[in-house]
């Protein structure tokens, strides 16, 4: 594989240790959700005015966990007790780092606290309504579309609404609905590497920093910028 999997299990460890610390909970104040998802100035400080704001660790985003954050990606604390007991909700799944967070220490959660630090992070807004499915990006995205119909559709179904116990729905899943494209570039790094190394003649893995550097930096535009075109 690409990655170098010694430095990211020993920085796994590190960001994840804390939450085994079973006793802490009773009084955890999401310092060690702040410790992965708070920015970082150019000294390496946390940024005291962006607490839980969001933060890129190796190529992946630690997300806008404010309660403001998550209602605009549609997380409620229903979702988010489902995300953090068993790694599976309808606005998102523990995979690359997020898994690790679930297998090395949210798993040994009780339901209690899990539901506690749900409602602490959401605190208590109401559930937020998903954007509806814009049919307009169909025209605009014709080679997307056909894709998402050859490689995707078979599990997550054309329409994008997903099979009970098959995948889970386009619609309610965030991962498309931030600014920042890192996480859907990631995954997708997986299908180009496999592409040039099988059939392309290409003997190593491109990293995944090699594309999400770009993303990185980009300015990507807010919806209210880019959506001239209507639904
Ligand atoms: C064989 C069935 C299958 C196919 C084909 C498939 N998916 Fe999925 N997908 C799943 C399942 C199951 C999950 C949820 C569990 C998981 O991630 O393992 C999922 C999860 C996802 C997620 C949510 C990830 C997250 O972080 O929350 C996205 C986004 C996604 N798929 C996009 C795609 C795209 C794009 C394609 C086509 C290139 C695709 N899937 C093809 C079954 C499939």
């Amino acid at each position: 594989m690409a990655q170098n999997p010694v430095e990211r299990q020993n920085r796994a460890t590190e960001l994840i240790c804390p939450f085994n610390l079973r006793p802490l909970l009773a009084s955890w104040n999401l310092g060690h959700c702040s410790e992965s998802h708070t920015p970082r100035n150019l000294a390496y400080a946390r940024k005291v005015d962006a607490h839980l704001q969001g933060n890129v660790i190796e190529d992946a985003l630690a997300h806008d966990i404010t309660p403001a954050g998550l209602a605009q990606r549609v997380w409620n604390a229903d979702g988010l007790e489902q995300f953090l007991g068993r790694g599976l909700s309808p606005q998102g799944v523990m995979t690359f780092m997020t898994f690790r967070v679930l297998s090395h220490s949210t798993k040994y959660m009780t339901p209690e606290d899990i539901a506690a630090v749900s409602a602490d992070l959401t605190q208590g807004a109401p559930a937020p309504t998903p954007p509806e499915p814009r049919t307009g990006a169909i025209a605009q995205n014709a080679d997307g579309h056909n894709l998402y119909l050859c490689l995707c559709a078979g599990c997550h179904v054309a329409d994008g609404e997903g099979q009970l116990y098959g995948s889970v729905s386009m619609r309610s899943n965030t991962s498309a609905m931030f600014d920042n494209p890192l996480d859907l570039v990631g995954e997708l790094m997986a299908l180009v590497n496999y592409l040039r190394q099988r059939w392309g003649d290409h003997k190593q893995a491109l990293p995944v920093e090699a594309v999400t550097h770009r993303a990185k930096e980009a300015q990507i535009g807010t919806d209210d910028e880019n959506d001239n075109e209507g639904q």
